[in-house]
C-alpha cells in the first residue's frame, strides 16, 4: 500500500536528488508496510536502520551540491537536516529498546516533515542549482 506518493509536485527536476528522494519515500512505504503487516521488530529495526542511513546519505548529497555552488541557503538547509537525522536517530534508539512502537503518528511525522521539507527547502535548492 502506497503510504506516501511520490506525487508530481513533488518531483524538483534534479535527477540526483529525485531518484533519492524516490528511495526515501520507497524506504517510509516500506516501514509503513511492515507495521501495518505486524512484521517483526527485527524487521522494522532493519527498514529503520536503512533509512536512517539512507537519510543521512542523502542529505550528505544535497550539502556537497550546495557546497560546490556556494549555496546562499546552506546553513539554515543543513540545520533541518541535522534536525530530521536527530529525530530519525531518536526514533531508532528507542525502538532499539524497546520503548517505541512505531505507529501511524510516527509515520505521519516522516511523510509530513519529507513533504514539508521537499516542497519548500530541497525545491530552492533545487532552482538555485538549476539556475548555475
Ligand atoms: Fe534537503
Ligand atoms: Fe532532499
Amino acid at each position: 500500500m502506497t503510504f506516501v506518493q511520490f506525487s508530481e509536485e513533488l518531483h524538483l527536476g534534479h535527477a540526483v536528488i529525485d531518484a533519492q528522494h524516490a528511495s526515501l519515500f520507497d524506504t517510509v512505504n516500506q516501514l509503513h508496510d511492515d507495521m501495518l503487516a505486524g512484521n517483526s521488530r527485527q524487521q522494522l529495526a532493519r527498514v529503520l536502520a536503512f533509512l536512517r542511513s539512507y537519510t543521512v546519505e542523502h542529505f550528505a548529497t544535497e550539502e556537497a551540491f550546495m557546497a560546490e555552488t556556494g549555496y546562499p541557503g546552506m546553513a539554515l538547509h543543513k540545520a533541518q537536516h541535522d534536525d530530521l537525522v536527530r529525530q530519525v536517530q531518536e526514533l531508532e534508539e528507542k525502538h532499539t529498546a524497546g520503548s517505541l512502537t512505531l505507529s501511524i503518528t510516527v509515520m505521519v511525522f516522516l511523510r509530513d516533515w519529507l513533504a514539508q521539507h521537499i516542497s519548500v527547502d530541497d525545491r530552492k535548492l533545487a532552482q538555485h542549482l538549476e539556475a548555475r
